[in-house]
């Protein structure tokens, strides 16, 4: 979960790579460094501990390191503790490597034993410093050139790696090797650039190739070439971005994640209408036929953070208008569960990034066991993208707020169409409430506008509740799906304490916890559980409970009862989540604001979890 990128071309190199970094901090920064070169003089190196703005003013904006040529990093540390030695880039003893990773070297202690007896020395912590000096060893050793080293290299190295590297005697060039840790190529006019994410090089070039699973990559002034591991030249295609440029931007906005909440009518009325086709779900390129749907037993949706959120909102929604089963799983603990998959399941693997480590090994196990896999993933060509069998794209663009919004609502939308079509395929939902369902959700992205009209009063309410310690939030059925998600997005941007709980489940111990004035968000938008949701908020509210209320317009009862409610539009009950979330989004987000934190990354997080 770290960002890397790569330079070479006619321009200075440190300004590219600092704007790359930029765009790639919400991967990681708690230090950063570059390392550029000018032809074949020494590699210069300058680092620094804290975000990226410390190192650009260090640099003078990268004018005051000069060369055509280099890489650089923002890290999430995993080895080692973040400070000025452990960042990288880190060098061979000799400079003959310089070099920078996202991953984690798992065998890196038997790697460094090996090292030592051969000489080497070791001055970080770091898997990363291990990884470049067994290059520079194989490099000395059997004096192949880069290729043929990083060959040798990634034959030895177990565990996940985007690694980079420059090597003294090819000067000018830039090599990278990847296994399971996302990275691309872009080319363009003579130079060529290399990152982990997309945003990095969208101002340069929309013509972008994904580097594969043990492959090597030789970036020269506006050339590429790719090899296998057995160092044969292999040939790539690239992939064309659709998204532009002012798409990574703030566009005025104060923060990414402001912005993003409120790109969220267009995000998912997009990922409605790429499977909508005249009044029509068809989800041909999905690659999921109605004799597939039909042969579905159960269903497994597996996820990390707020994916796997999305994924609890989900399986209510299936579970109600089908017959099959759905279990929601979180991917760290599905991965190591020893359960037997049931013939004809589907395997569900939801993603943003398509790179969390963690859902990429579920989905590998389940591939493993046989079994059918589809992925809801945002980055096109990201790694579970091109493992599952089957891809739902959701259409959020690109997200860079750590914390998740528009991605979040496009991952529901796309289960609610699976949901129906699932329904409708299988003959368990009439054409008429298939047709009246299809029409509720095309009304949803007006209905999100209007929810987001409502956010001065929550500001509000957030500045009032800006010192608020803890936070609780209930709800049942999808009212409890949205608890857990608007809980998250609290803790994880204002680091207020929050839980969520199943609003049936608060009398089973987290009352002892209710205090004089312990805030407590009652999401009430299921019907046919409302009474039941109230008289938990009338258990809160007997205990000194100070009660937010979230409820749809027409449910005005609520307001005899909470201290402050937040109305949203009506939509069919099924679809509420996409509502309800969208003021507690906007409430994390301005008592993030109220207390002057750093929005956009929060402490200790990042967004794509490429480690386990
Ligand atoms: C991180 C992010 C969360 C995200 C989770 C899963 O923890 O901070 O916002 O929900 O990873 O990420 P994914 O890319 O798989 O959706």
């Amino acid at each position: 979960m770290c960002g890397i990128v790569g330079f070479t071309g006619h321009r200075q190199a440190a300004p590219v790579l600092l704007d790359g970094l930029a765009k790639l901090e919400y991967r990681g920064y708690d230090s950063a460094g570059i390392a550029v070169r000018n032809g074949a003089d020494p590699v210069e190196t300058v680092k620094a501990k804290g975000k990226l703005k410390i190192l650009r003013e260090m640099t003078d904006e990268g004018r005051a390191v000069s060369g055509t040529c280099g890489i650089g990093h923002t890290r999430w540390a995993t080895h080692g503790e973040p400070s000025v030695t452990n960042a990288h880039p880190l060098a061979s003893d000799d400079n003959n490597v310089v070099g920078v990773h996202n991953g984690i070297i798992e065998n890196y202690q038997e790697l460094k034993d090996k090292l030592l007896k051969s000489g080497y020395s070791f001055k970080s912590q770091t898997d990363t410093e291990v990884a470049v000096k067994l290059v520079d060893y194989y490099y000395k050793k059997y004096n192949g050139g880069p290729i043929d080293a990083l060959a040798r290299a990634m034959q030895r190295i177990r565990g996940s790696y985007a690694l980079v590297m420059m090597f003294a005697d090819f000067p000018e060039e830039v090599y990278a090797i990847r296994k399971d840790s996302p990275m691309i190529v872009g080319v363009s006019d003579g130079e060529s650039f290399l990152a982990s994410d997309v945003p990095a090089i969208l101002k340069y070039t929309r013509s972008v190739y994904y580097v594969g699973d043990l492959e090597i990559a030789k970036l020269t002034k506006g050339g590429v070439t790719f090899y296998n591991i057995d160092r044969e030249e292999i040939k790539k295609d690239p992939t064309e971005i659709k998204w532009d440029a002012e798409a990574a931007e703030k566009s005025g906005y104060e923060h990414f994640m402001l912005k993003e909440i409120h790109e969220q009518p267009k995000a998912v009325r997009d990922t409605i209408n790429s499977v909508l086709k005249g009044k029509k779900i068809d989800l041909s390129d999905v690659g999921l036929s109605d004799e597939d749907i039909k042969s579905l037993k159960q269903i497994y949706i597996v996820a990390c953070g707020s994916a796997y959120y999305a994924g609890v909102a989900v399986q209510y929604v299936i579970e109600e208008l089908t017959s099959l089963s759905v279990r929601v799983e979180l991917a760290s603990e599905f991965r190591y569960r020893k359960m037997t998959l049931a013939k004809d399941s589907l395997v569900v693997i939801i993603s943003q990034s398509g790179e969390t480590a963690d859902s990429l090994a579920a989905l590998k196990m389940a591939k493993a066991s046989g079994v059918k896999t589809l992925g809801i993933v945002n980055v096109v060509g990201s790694s579970i993208a091109r493992e599952a069998d089957n891809v739902f794209y959701t259409l959020a663009g690109p997200e860079i707020s750590v914390a998740t919004t528009k991605a979040y609502s496009c991952q529901l939308a796309a289960g609610y169409l699976l949901a129906i079509q699932f329904a409708y395929a299988r003959g368990e939902l009439e054409q008429s409430e298939y047709e009246r369902l299809l029409g509720e959700l095309e009304a949803l992205p007006k209905k999100i506008e209007k929810a987001l009209e409502d956010k001065e009063r929550i500001q509000w309410f957030a500045a009032k509740f800006s010192s608020v310690k803890d936070a609780f939030f209930i709800g049942r059925g999808i009212d409890y799906a949205v608890s857990l998600e608007g809980s998250l997005k609290m803790k994880e941007i204002s680091y207020v304490h929050s839980e969520a709980h199943a609003a049936g489940e608060l009398k089973h111990g987290p009352i002892s916890l209710i205090e004089q004035g312990t805030l407590v968000v009652g999401i009430i938008t299921q019907g046919s559980l409302f009474e039941k949701t109230v008289s938990n908020m009338v258990e809160v509210r007997s205990r000194g409970g100070y009660l937010m209320g979230l409820t749809s317009y027409g449910n005005y009862s609520v307001e005899d009862l909470a201290d402050f409610t937040v109305y949203i539009p009506n939509t069919d009950h099924l679809f509420s989540a996409s509502l309800a979330v969208i003021p507690l989004q906007l409430m994390a987000y301005y008592l993030s604001c109220a207390k002057g934190l750093d929005v956009d990354k929060p402490r200790n997080l990042a967004k794509s979890v490429t480690v386990e």
